[in-house]
């Protein structure tokens, strides 16, 4: 992007990244950037330490080696309070959506406005609740409990809820997941729209090629503990190492 300085292009930067969980090393080194904008596809078989890797971005997981810059800041020597502070910045879509269901939609976007933007106008609240409901095509439904909405209609309300904080970094975790071919189509349709609204960064976890293919400008995969290659999508299709190929097929 022209106008900016190189070092604001970068919005993530892991580097060099170890975890291992008893005897088991879920991360071996690993290292990337994310450039302001752009969708990153994270693709890999099941258990190859995606969610790992994407809650070590929050440190709702604590590496044992590496570091992690997000938005500037250095994440794992951040204080309790300006860590808080980042991960308002940084929406994360919890592969179960998390929506409380004690609360209507539109409450469960109003709670963590109140929380987290204090010094926002009620009226001021309710417009972004509305905008952002808009966003994901829920306003009609605002007044409905969690129950009464439907698998990809929860998907949407829980990226509500992480887009009324207006994030400058979204991190999915397998956001198509379980769900069927049609609505897994809606979800992809909506990454890109909210891309191009929003002009969000984003970290897409998953093992859905199609939404791989669809919504990303680069992928990686993940495989026992580094990342085997990087590329586009058409790129990693056709490389010249089979077990690559593979995973497209
Ligand atoms: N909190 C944890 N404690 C121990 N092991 C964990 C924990 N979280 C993840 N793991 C292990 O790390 C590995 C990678 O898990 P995960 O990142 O969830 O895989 P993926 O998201 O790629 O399917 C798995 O072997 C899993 O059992
Ligand atoms: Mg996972």
């Amino acid at each position: 992007m022209t106008g900016k300085t190189a070092n604001n292009d970068v919005v993530i930067r892991v580097s060099d990244l170890y975890k291992t969980f008893d005897d088991n090393q879920v991360l071996g080194g690993v290292s990337f950037r994310l450039n302001r904008g752009e969708t990153l596809a994270i693709l890999g078989r099941s258990g190859q330490g995606k969610s790992v890797l994407i809650k070590c971005i929050v440190r709702l997981i604590l590496p044992d080696a590496g570091s992690i810059d997000v938005l500037d800041q250095d994440v794992l020597r951040l204080e309790e309070k300006e860590l808080n502070e980042l991960r308002i910045r940084v929406g994360y879509l919890f592969q179960e959506g998390a929506l409380y269901d004690s609360m209507t939609l539109a409450d469960n976007l109003m709670f963590p406005l109140s929380r987290n933007k204090p010094g926002l106008s009620r009226a001021e609240k309710e417009g972004l609740v509305e905008q952002t409901l808009k966003s994901v095509d829920l306003f009609e439904d605002k007044d409905k409990m969690p129950a009464e909405l439907s698998g990809g209609m929860r998907k949407r309300a829980g990226l509500a809820r992480t887009l009324v904080l207006q994030p400058e970094i979204i991190l999915y975790d397998e956001p198509t997941t379980g769900l069927d071919p049609y609505t897994a189509r809606d979800i992809n349709e909506l990454i890109i729209r909210i891309q191009e609204i929003y002009n969000v960064s984003s970290i897409v976890v998953t093992h859905d090629l199609k939404c791989t293919r669809k919504v990303s400008d680069r992928v990686v995969i993940l495989q026992n503990g580094n990342f085997i290659a990087r590329g586009s999508y058409e790129e990693l299709e056709n490389h010249t190492d089979e077990m690559i190929r593979n995973y497209f097929i």
